[in-house]
């Protein structure tokens, strides 16, 4: 046959077998035509801390992630930085009789959440730490924002999470990521910070949060469910993309660093629209849903885990996304290290 294009001239390569192998390292043809890269240096990992001391609780939903008390959360730390991870995120579980209307153990100086936040800092200045910015793990009503009569108080909220916000950066946050979805809080809270000269301290804004079911084995982790209702009348519908490109323009106004696409598997085309749309570097949450049906099926030996957790995350980047949150980031950085 005469054909004057085979496009698999440039998948030739001896080395597909190594890369088959593992060795993905010394596979030439194919690493020069590769339009995507991926590793750990673009990965940040969400951690789950509980109070309490020598803690590393399962959560059955979320296999190989656990729920780690202060002391072995900062042991946990440490070993993934031994494996080259430079960036965590940060959420904590709370008991219920430590909750409230007003989420108010989110500012309390002695509080689980902020004295952590102060010894990570302090054993591992070199880290980049990103605590979150919402009412739901210490809310008495299980949502992200202040609760009366049913209805979700936007302006109210602001205050809470502007004092949430600023107790984080006080304990030595160096980026803020505000998963609220309240409108307005990316400005609400950067001015505070500008006025309290935290003017170093990011803001990733959780741009566009789909309500979504991709987020049951984080709320399982937490013990965070809404008490009432669904999140809809903040979260975004997953219908909808044009409407992530008004939530990220106001972001970008409202002084964000960084804009999140949340979830990012079945949202990849809205990773593609704000990195065609917006000039700031984005982020993708790979959820805790996405993480689990993966290791579920993989449990079965219906997937290969490692493979297909490659797939997964080269398939975010490939989107656009410049940093990916994702579960697997521990193992990913185990493999790449092979
Ligand atoms: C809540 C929050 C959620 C996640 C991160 N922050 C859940 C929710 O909105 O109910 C989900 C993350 C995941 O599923 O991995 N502020």
């Amino acid at each position: 046959m005469i054909l004057s294009k085979r496009p698999r001239r440039n998948r030739k390569s001896d080395t597909i077998r190594a890369w088959a192998e593992g060795n993905r390292k010394s596979d030439t043809i194919r690493a020069w035509a590769e339009e995507t890269t991926i590793s750990t240096k673009h990965l940040i990992f969400p951690l789950f801390l509980t109070e309490g001391e020598k803690k590393k609780e399962i959560i059955p939903s979320m296999p190989d992630i656990f729920r780690f008390s202060t002391d072995n959360l900062l042991k946990e730390i440490e070993e993934c930085c031994k494996l080259g991870i430079n960036a965590f995120a940060l959420f904590p579980h709370l008991e219920e009789s430590q909750k409230d209307k007003f989420a108010s153990q989110s500012w309390n100086e002695n509080g689980l959440y902020l004295q952590t936040i102060r010894l990570v800092k302090k054993y591992f200045p070199q880290i980049c730490l990103l605590t979150d910015v919402a009412m739901d793990p210490y809310s008495s009503d299980g949502h992200d924002g202040l609760v009366e009569n049913g209805k979700i108080l936007n302006d109210e909220t602001l205050e809470i999470l502007g004092k949430m916000a600023l107790a984080q950066a006080q304990a030595g946050s160096d980026i803020i990521a505000p998963s609220d979805m309240m409108d307005g809080r990316v400005a609400y809270i950067r001015q505070l910070l500008d006025n309290q000269n935290f003017t170093d301290v990011s803001i990733m804004a959780y741009t566009a949060k789909y309500a979504s079911s991709f987020y049951a084995p984080f709320r399982d982790a937490l013990d965070s469910a809404p008490k009432f209702g669904d999140k809809k009348t903040y979260q975004m519908n997953p219908a909808n993309v044009k409407e992530a490109i008004i939530e990220a323009e106001l972001d970008e106004a409202e002084g964000a660093d960084f804009l999140m696409v949340k979830p990012a598997l079945a949202y990849l085309d809205v990773i593609k629209t704000l990195r065609e749309t917006s000039n700031l570097p984005i982020a993708a949450y790979n959820v805790s849903g996405e993480y689990a049906m993966v290791k579920a099926a993989a449990a079965q030996g219906w997937l290969d885990s490692q493979k297909t957790m490659y797939e997964c995350l080269l398939s975010m980047r490939r989107a656009g996304a410049n940093v990916i949150l994702t579960y697997f980031a521990k193992e990913f950085a185990q493999y790449e290290q092979k």
